[in-house]
């Protein structure tokens, strides 16, 4: 079954799982491990690049970033984020949206803003829809959602977002309940980050979820790994291994 059409009826019947990568080596893994989607997400601005916030990225980076994802991934659909400020108008989020299907993405992810979504798939364009935190145009990093104009005032973004033709809807960081007051009444999957268990789907930043670095741990991160302390432990070894003498050895030394 083609990708969109197996996401979408993934609804009730199996979690879809989606998960961020940037690079080939991390999109090689995730492809052969059989996740639903791979979101090449502009949070790549903030844990892959060192930016203050995902305002900074720019298409040049997601188109690249986007490249090497595909050319590490054969059989994942791919979804691409549309990076701040390349939305202004209709016309240049079609342009920006068919630069990254070109580079590998399956479908592309703006935040918010139903009549962007609308203006993509009014052209053919497959479009992940995101409501709840907004981090491109948000002033604080919080929960949203938590008083009832506000949950009503997200409520309605996702429903507009369906009605512009989204196949699936990522809820950020709002309470549990409220996604599923969404989730149930919406027929699109949503997918979940900090959004609770009844949500279609959950995502994660895939440096959050292995452990990258020690310093932020959002609440709604689950970490299944440590990567940064057995990178830290391999290159304690390995910087060992060459002042002492020890690295290369024969072994590994041409005759
Ligand atoms: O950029 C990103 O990683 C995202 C996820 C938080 C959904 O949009």
């Amino acid at each position: 079954m083609e990708h969109i059409e197996r996401i979408k009826s993934m609804k009730s019947r199996e979690k879809i799982v989606m998960l961020t990568a940037y690079d080939y080596c991390n999109a090689k893994i995730l492809d052969s491990s059989g996740i639903d989607i791979i979101l090449v997400g502009d949070s790549l601005g903030m844990v892959v690049l060192g930016y203050k916030s995902t305002r900074e990225v720019t298409m040049e980076d997601m188109l690249r970033h986007t490249k090497a994802v595909a050319n590490g991934s054969k059989n994942t659909l791919i979804v691409a984020d549309l990076p701040y400020n390349s939305d202004i108008t209709p016309d240049d989020v079609v342009r920006n949206a068919r630069l990254l299907l070109a580079n590998g993405a399956g479908a592309v992810k703006p935040e918010g803003k139903p009549e962007i979504a609308k203006a993509l798939t009014k052209s053919g364009i497959n479009v992940m829809g995101h409501a709840g935190l907004l981090p491109q145009t948000t002033r604080e990093y919080l929960v949203q959602g938590r008083d009832s104009a506000s949950a009503k005032e997200i409520f309605n973004m996702t429903i507009a977002l369906e009605n512009a033709g989204c196949f699936a809807i990522v809820l950020e960081c709002i309470p549990s309940e409220l996604a599923k007051k969404i989730t149930e009444k919406l027929k699109i999957p949503t997918i979940g980050i900090g959004a609770g268990k009844y949500c279609d789907g959950q995502v994660l930043v895939i440096n959050d979820m292995l452990g990258m670095y020690d310093e932020i741990k959002p609440k709604f991160v689950k970490r299944y790994g440590n990567i940064s302390r057995a990178i830290k432990e391999s290159i304690l070894r390995y910087k060992k291994d060459v002042k002492d003498g020890n690295f290369p050895d024969d072994t590994h030394s041409y005759y």
